[in-house]
């Protein structure tokens, strides 16, 4: 037991060295995520339900773009499409698309935009949390 840690823990530090431009995983990106929300709410642990609900909940304030499956789809592991522009979009689901959540940048500037679009507002660390842990796991 006290070897498999270790060497996980080395598996870990290797991720962390490389220093590539993925250097993010999903569930660094979690983690990270549910960190700060927990300063807020202590105890604050990611829920995929939560995120299952907050991806296909209609938020109202956007006509065409009603909700996040608007565009994602609600098979996550399966293309896109966007509302307006017709142009396909990769799954969301790292499942299918390996390359989703490896970039913080990336993942930031699409909740950013996203988040604003859909929800009238920049989305809370614990929804950025709950998103992730759904499409990683439930998606
Ligand atoms: C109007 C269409 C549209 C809607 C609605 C939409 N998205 Fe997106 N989303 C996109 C596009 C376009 C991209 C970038 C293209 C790509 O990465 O394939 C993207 C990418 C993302 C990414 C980047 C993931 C990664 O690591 O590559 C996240 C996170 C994201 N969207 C979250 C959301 C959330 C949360 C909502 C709902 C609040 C939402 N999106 C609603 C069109 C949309």
């Amino acid at each position: 037991m006290i070897a498999r840690n270790k060497s996980i823990f080395l598996t870990l530090l290797l991720l962390a060295g490389t220093g590539s431009a993925f250097a993010e995983t999903p569930a660094s990106l979690t983690s990270g995520y549910a960190a700060e929300a927990a300063k807020a709410a202590p105890g604050f642990a990611p829920s995929a339900q939560r995120g299952q609900s907050f991806i296909s909940k209609q938020w109202g304030v956007s006509q065409k773009m009603g909700s996040c499956t608007t565009c994602h789809g609600t098979d996550l592991k399966a293309d896109g499409k966007h509302v307006i522009t017709d142009k396909r979009i990769a799954p969301l689901a790292p499942a299918a698309n390996p390359e989703r959540f490896t970039s913080l940048a990336k993942v930031e500037k699409w909740f950013k935009r996203n988040c604003t679009e859909v929800v009238g507002r920049e989305c809370t660390a614990a929804e950025k949390a709950d998103f992730i842990q759904f499409v990683t796991q439930g998606g």
